[in-house]
């Protein structure tokens, strides 16, 4: 049971003389439970690769695979959701919670309204005090959180989310990590971001993009061995990540690179005794 892409490519414009090559030779499983975290600067082919996840483009090579079904598929219906890299235009009710309750009560799930209230609550959106908004009246960090929890009322096994936090205020982005963790009890979620790094910690797999082509696949503690790729898209590397690079090229033994702040400090310290 899993997400599935296989050799995936996407040319816009295909055929016409301005083609663009938007992406090639894509393969990865996002699985329940995991944490993909999809990198490259701006028009390296992230949202394209989501767009072709979601179904909503059909692919120029390859294929996807959704539980074994093309996302396409009446039966797929549900099981991928997407939340775009401009939330607002997904919106289309009289109310945020008339928009967030549509794809519950499309996909007949029971007491929609509940789940829209719920989805909203986990987002840091008062249900009482948002529900009756109009939701083109929210300002940028509110659309996109309502957006987010759309998406999230739809209780698919797959989330595919394009840029979550761009836009967002602290406490903000802290409602929607918060959110994205409990939703991989039950789903396997992919993000989109050219700033990995509030990200990297829980992240389960890695995939950096530059200019449609895959050029790092992985873990994030697999950075530390093989930066080349990554840092030749144009990404940097988390902060703690790449002090542990700087130590370990300085002579430090470093056999596990951690990605917690403490945790690293502690190895970085182990490994200055280490080398007296
Ligand atoms: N609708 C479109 N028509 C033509 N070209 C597009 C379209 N959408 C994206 N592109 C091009 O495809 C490439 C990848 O874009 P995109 O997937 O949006 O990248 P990213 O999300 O990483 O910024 C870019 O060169 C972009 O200009
Ligand atoms: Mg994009």
């Amino acid at each position: 049971m899993a997400l599935v892409a296989r050799d995936l490519g996407y040319t816009y414009s295909a055929g016409a003389e301005y083609r663009i090559e938007a992406l090639r030779g894509v393969r990865l499983t996002l699985e329940r439970g995991d944490l993909l975290v999809i990198a490259g600067v701006t028009g390296s082919g992230k949202s394209t690769l989501l767009r072709l996840l979601a179904g909503l483009l059909e692919p120029g090579t390859g294929d996807v695979e959704v539980d074994g079904d093309a996302p396409r598929s009446r039966v797929a219906r549900g099981r991928v959701a997407i939340v775009f890299q401009n939330p607002e235009s997904q919106f289309f009710a009289e109310t945020l919670m008339a928009d967030v309750a549509f794809g519950p009560r499309n996909l007949g799930i029971d007491a929609a309204e509940d789940v829209a209230a719920a989805a909203l609550a986990s987002v840091g959106l008062d249900p009482v005090a948002y529900g009756g908004r109009s939701p083109f009246t929210l300002s940028g960090g509110e659309a996109r959180r309502g957006a987010i929890a759309g998406a999230l009322a739809m209780r698919a096994p797959y989330l595919l989310l394009d840029e979550p936090t761009a836009g967002l205020d602290d406490s903000g982005r802290r409602d929607v990590l918060a959110a994205i963790g409990r939703e991989r009890a039950t789903s396997g979620v992919a993000v989109v971001t050219h700033d990995p790094d509030e990200f990297l910690g829980d992240a389960t797999g890695l995939l950096a993009l530059d200019a449609g082509g895959v050029v790092f696949e992985g873990d994030v503690r697999d950075l530390i061995d093989r930066p080349e790729g990554y840092l030749a898209a144009g990404l940097r590397l988390p902060d703690v990540v790449q002090a542990q690079v700087l130590a370990r090229e300085r002579g430090a033994v470093i056999d596990r690179v951690e990605l917690q702040p403490l945790a690293a400090a502690r190895v970085l310290a182990q490994a200055r005794r280490a080398e007296r």
